[in-house]
């Protein structure tokens, strides 16, 4: 049920192995290459042999951990034993009190060789670089007894799933500043087959808690490891600043993974997401900035967004989606070069009366939609409420919204923007799209309550709510009907 990278023909164009051949594909470059080389490794026999040699020896050598921090650790130095049976919980806590204590000299790194290192939830701490080796799997105890209680985030009230605290993460920081988790694409799996089971049938009393959440932290980098199988969403940076996650690759089955979220920035900002490739059972992202009346209080936005660069799949929900819960407000996100195939939808912005504040300033760039149900959403009546205390005119404003070389092919619906009286959706900008469609070609451009423009020609038809500019960016057709209402949930 997991997707790989290799189960799709599209993702090649990411190995960056397949652009080496192109380098060496005139005999000339690969003369000059020799020659460099040649003198490079002459020069350095007469200057120093054993540099010399070094030069040839290092790619059979490689580090198996890269050295980031003036001190390093084995997670075996602290007694653990990866053999994915042996609780390990112990040894991560001392480890990260060791590194602790080195905050003030540089911090330290803690190295998971090959291995499955089975855990409970712990915590990282500030200056410190986690390591996973290739084949180094760190596996989460998948019995609830041993996760940790902690209260509720503040912004969504008195929890999500249930009342009260909730289960805390995997791996989780609070007010920290300088971590990085990378590795050699080692994985952090969180074996969240049995709290997805659990939570069907009802039987955990508390919210399920992430793989991964950093909470109140800045100056963060998550890179060159797998995620997988998390218990409830998978990588959530809450109220931090300056987080860059890249090279990643984030699974979970695509059905029966109940709110499998890949990546999601919760009143975050400056935050850049790339260069990864995610299928999950829910969003592959989901921008969020809290819920209703408790996230408008706690009033911290997301913004000053960038996601580029990706691959996803969601079956359940969305590749790129912002909200439902946004209201912190979102501002200034980017996301650019971004494949979604085989999926039920891709770019999706939602919202509802309750929620309050804005969605504005959203650039869509070169997006491809590869056999998706529907492609651009904005829903205004996503109402999924905490509880009965939200103010029903609590609006939230949608606008500054452009979607710029949009292309795909396979999709049913290449756009649904259903705005309302309450909540219009204004200013949106359509350019170079050409989207091939899988279905009669009468309302698969879906608009109510929109108001914006379109660019040059569209494929499909853009809907009437729109003015139509040509190329040169001069008006050729005012729209009179920008509240005109053409939404079908049944194509
Ligand atoms: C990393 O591991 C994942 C899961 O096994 C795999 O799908 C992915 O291709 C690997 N990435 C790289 C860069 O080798
Ligand atoms: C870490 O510990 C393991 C097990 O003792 C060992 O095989 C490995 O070589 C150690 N790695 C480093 C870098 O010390
Ligand atoms: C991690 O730190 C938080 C905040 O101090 C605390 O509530 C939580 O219990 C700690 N988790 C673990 C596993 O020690
Ligand atoms: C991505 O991560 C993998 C290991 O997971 C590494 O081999 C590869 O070089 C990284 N690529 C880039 C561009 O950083
Ligand atoms: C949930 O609460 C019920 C009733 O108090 C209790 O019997 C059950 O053991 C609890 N389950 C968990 C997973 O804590
Ligand atoms: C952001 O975090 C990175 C990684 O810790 C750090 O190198 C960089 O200086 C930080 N940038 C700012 C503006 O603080
Ligand atoms: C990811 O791995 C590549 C290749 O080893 C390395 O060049 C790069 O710096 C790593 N990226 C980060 C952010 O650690
Ligand atoms: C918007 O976000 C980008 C990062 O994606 C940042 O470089 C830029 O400065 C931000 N713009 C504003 C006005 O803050
Ligand atoms: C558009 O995005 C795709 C990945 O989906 C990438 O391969 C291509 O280079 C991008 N085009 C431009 C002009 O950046
Ligand atoms: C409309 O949105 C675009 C960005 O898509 C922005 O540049 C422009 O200033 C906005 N226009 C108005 C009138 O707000
Ligand atoms: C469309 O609806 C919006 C929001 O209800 C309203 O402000 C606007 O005046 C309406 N436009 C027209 C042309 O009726």
């Amino acid at each position: 049920m997991v997707e790989t990278l290799t189960s799709s023909p599209s993702i090649s164009r990411f190995n960056p192995r397949r652009s080496i051949p192109a380098l060496f594909s005139s005999y000339k470059t690969l003369f000059a290459l020799l020659w460099i080389l040649l003198f490079t490794s002459l020069f350095f026999r007469q200057t120093n042999l054993a540099d010399g040699l070094f030069i040839f020896r290092r790619p059979l050598h490689l580090p198996l951990f890269p050295r980031f921090r003036p001190v390093s650790f084995n997670i075996t130095d602290f007694g653990a034993v990866g053999d994915g049976v042996t609780v390990n919980t112990l040894a991560f806590e001392k480890a990260v009190f060791a590194i602790a204590k080195l905050g003030k000299k540089g911090g330290g790194q803690l190295n998971v060789p090959a291995g499955n290192w089975l855990t409970a939830p712990f915590n990282l701490t500030s200056h410190m670089t986690l390591f996973l080796a290739e084949d180094a799997v760190i596996l989460g105890v998948d019995d609830e007894k041993y996760w940790p209680l902690m209260p509720p985030l503040p912004s969504y009230g008195y929890g999500r799933e249930h009342p009260g605290p909730r289960y805390g993460s995997l791996i989780h920081g609070q007010n920290l500043r300088d971590i990085v988790i990378t590795g050699n694409n080692g994985t952090i799996d969180g074996q969240g087959q049995r709290w997805w089971e659990r939570y069907r049938q009802k039987l955990l009393n508390h919210t399920r808690g992430p793989l991964v959440q950093i909470m109140y932290s800045r100056d963060i980098v998550i890179s060159n490891i797998t995620l997988r199988n998390p218990p409830f969403w998978t990588l959530h940076p809450y109220d931090c600043k300056n987080v860059t996650i890249r090279n990643m690759t984030i699974l979970a089955p695509l059905f029966k993974a109940p709110n499998t979220d890949g990546i999601d920035p919760d009143s975050c900002e400056d935050m850049v997401i790339e260069d990864s490739y995610i299928s999950v059972g829910d969003d592959a992202i989901a921008i969020k900035s809290g819920w209703d009346q408790y996230g408008l209080a706690y009033g911290r936005p997301s913004k000053n967004i960038l996601i580029r660069n990706l691959v996803v799949r969601s079956m359940v929900s969305a590749g790129i989606s912002i909200g439902s819960e946004m209201s912190g407000g979102v501002s200034n996100v980017t996301v650019e070069n971004v494949l979604v195939w085989n999926s039920r939808r891709a770019v999706r912005i939602k919202t509802a009366a309750g929620r309050g504040a804005y969605i504005r300033d959203i650039k869509y760039k070169n997006l491809t939609f590869e056999n998706v149900r529907v492609g651009i959403i904005i829903k205004t009546d996503y109402n999924e409420h905490p509880d009965s205390g939200f103010d029903l005119k609590a609006f939230p404003v949608i606008r500054d919204i452009s979607y710029d070389s949009i292309h795909g092919e396979g999709v049913r619906v290449p756009v649904r923007i259903h705005g309302s009286a309450d909540i219009p959706v204004r200013n949106v900008t359509f350019k170079d799209m050409s989207v091939g469609t899988t279905y009669k070609k009468k309302r698969i451009f879906q608009c109510s309550y929109v108001s914006g423009r379109v660019v040059g020609s569209i494929f499909p038809k853009p809907c009437q709510n729109l003015d139509l500019y040509d190329e040169h960016g001069t008006l050729v057709k005012k729209s009179v009907s920008e509240n005109a209402s053409d939404i079908d949930y049944d194509i």
